[in-house]
């Protein structure tokens, strides 16, 4: 089939790749010249294990292009829109800017029959707004909601746990479900859930996805509070609690938080939309959630600070790594970046490293020292700060390797990633979050 995605960031740039190597002939577009050219030239413009391949295959097969020109479009049967949906500046709101912009470009390129398929997280609400335009021009409005985690973002677009279409009432909405269907033939021919609703469903169900998750984690991080002041273990009460299948324990892993391109800002957004709709009060524990997860960083700070004896003035502090979690090189509201960022701030003489962000975390924190070795980026250090579990902290560095770099011994473990016994054993203080 012939596909448009119209916005080639995170979500788009994957889709496009993806929907070309299950067979589709698609082009990919966007405002952005110098993200089109790299890749037109098979370039990832960021780092997604499994997209290098997928982009490469997919232009050398001919079935995958890339441009800014908008008109390009004209001819799809599917417009993808994949733009992003930040937050506004100084408010907790999404901003529609550039899915309206997505939008209102392609209207004068779309043909009787074509199906318009958002998938940018938006306000509940939003689909309904712009079902009309997208009429007007003899097309059908589709929204259809993407859940990818990065990391895994190639593989939950060719294979996602389930598919949600949120379409309009009657034989045109039918239509465009099948349509949708014959898109993600190979996921629907396994058997993957395929979820047909109305618009505001379908918008709601990404939204309370995602809200779900940042509780989880924020009530799991609320419990490590309590662990704090009572000598309790979080991680083996997540264990414990997370052997019940109703609770689970995935996404119970307590530290310093979450980040990234959308739990933080959709948790907010939702909460703001919640109240424009005058039920502020049904989601008022998504602050809750919010103001938890931004103090565990304050946690972190303060244990490197009791770590090293009351200060961190001149003190080397190595901070294992920046990325807003590992296999990503995506640095947006990095929990992990925001702790070297605050221990810079209170004298402390950072280094950071990390296997894939450290470009990014460049672009916004100039004022951190860098170092890609992580031997080099721990020598002479008096503690090390463990942010973003990747395998080259967690798994592969062993105290007793270590010890042989560091100036101190004190290991502050803001992920609970580490052996603590084996740190201790080896003669660390080791401080982990919600641990005695
Ligand atoms: C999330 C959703 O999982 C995905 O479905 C949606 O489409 C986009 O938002 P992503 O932002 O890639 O995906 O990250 P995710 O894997 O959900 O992790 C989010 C953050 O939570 C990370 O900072 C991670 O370190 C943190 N986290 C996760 C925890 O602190 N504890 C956990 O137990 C799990």
């Amino acid at each position: 089939m012939r596909l448009s995605v119209i916005g080639c960031g995170y979500l788009g740039a994957v889709h496009a790749a993806a929907m070309a190597s299950i067979g589709h002939e698609v082009v990919g577009i966007d405002v952005d010249a110098r993200k089109i050219d790299a890749l037109s030239k098979g370039d990832a413009p960021f780092f997604e294990p499994g997209l290098q391949e997928i982009l490469t295959d997919g232009i050398r097969s001919g079935r995958l292009s890339f441009t800014t020109d908008i008109s390009a479009a004209a001819g799809a049967k599917v417009h993808f829109i994949g733009v992003g949906t930040p937050q506004q500046v100084g408010a907790h709101a999404a901003d529609l800017t550039y899915v309206n912009a997505a939008v209102d470009s392609l209207l004068p390129h779309l043909s009787d029959g074509d199906i318009v398929a958002g998938k940018s997280t938006v306000p509940v609400g939003t689909a309904a707004e712009l079902a009309d335009r997208v009429a007007a021009s003899g097309a059908t409005l589709v929204w259809n909601p993407e859940f990818l985690r990065e990391g895994w973002a190639v593989q939950d677009t060719i294979d996602p746990d389930r598919l949600v279409a949120g379409v309009p009432a009657g034989a045109e909405g039918e239509r465009a479900a099948e349509v949708l269907r014959e898109v993600y033939h190979p996921a629907v021919a396994k058997g993957t859930p395929f979820i047909v609703t109305d618009y505001a469903t379908a918008e709601l169900v990404k939204v309370a996805a995602n809200a779900f998750l940042a509780t989880k984690i924020s009530f799991i991080n609320a419990m490590a509070e309590i662990a704090e002041v009572t000598g309790a273990d979080v991680t083996q009460l997540a264990d414990a609690i997370g052997h019940d299948a109703r609770i689970g324990r995935r996404f119970l892993g307590a530290g310093i938080g979450f980040g990234g391109g959308c739990l933080p800002k959709d948790i907010r957004a939702f909460a703001a939309r919640a109240e424009e709709l005058g039920r502020g009060e049904s989601v008022g524990f998504l602050r809750e959630v919010d103001a938890i997860n931004l103090r565990r960083r304050d946690r972190a700070v303060q244990l490197v600070i009791e770590a090293l004896g009351g200060s961190v003035v001149d003190k080397k502090v190595a901070v294992l790594g920046a990325a807003f979690k590992p296999h990503s090189d995506d640095v947006r509201d990095s929990p992990a970046l925001d702790v070297a960022v605050r221990l810079n701030g209170l004298g402390a003489k950072v280094v950071v490293t990390d296997p894939q962000a450290i470009e990014n975390a460049r672009r916004v924190h100039p004022q951190l020292n860098y170092l890609t070795e992580r031997d080099e980026a721990i020598r002479d250090a008096d503690a090390i700060v463990l942010v973003t579990e990747w395998d080259e902290y967690r798994r592969e560095l062993s105290p007793d390797h270590a010890s042989t770099l560091t100036a101190g011994r004190a290991v502050v473990d803001g992920r609970n990633g580490l052996d603590a016994a084996a740190w201790r054993a080896a003669g660390w203080a080791y401080y982990g979050m919600g641990r005695p």
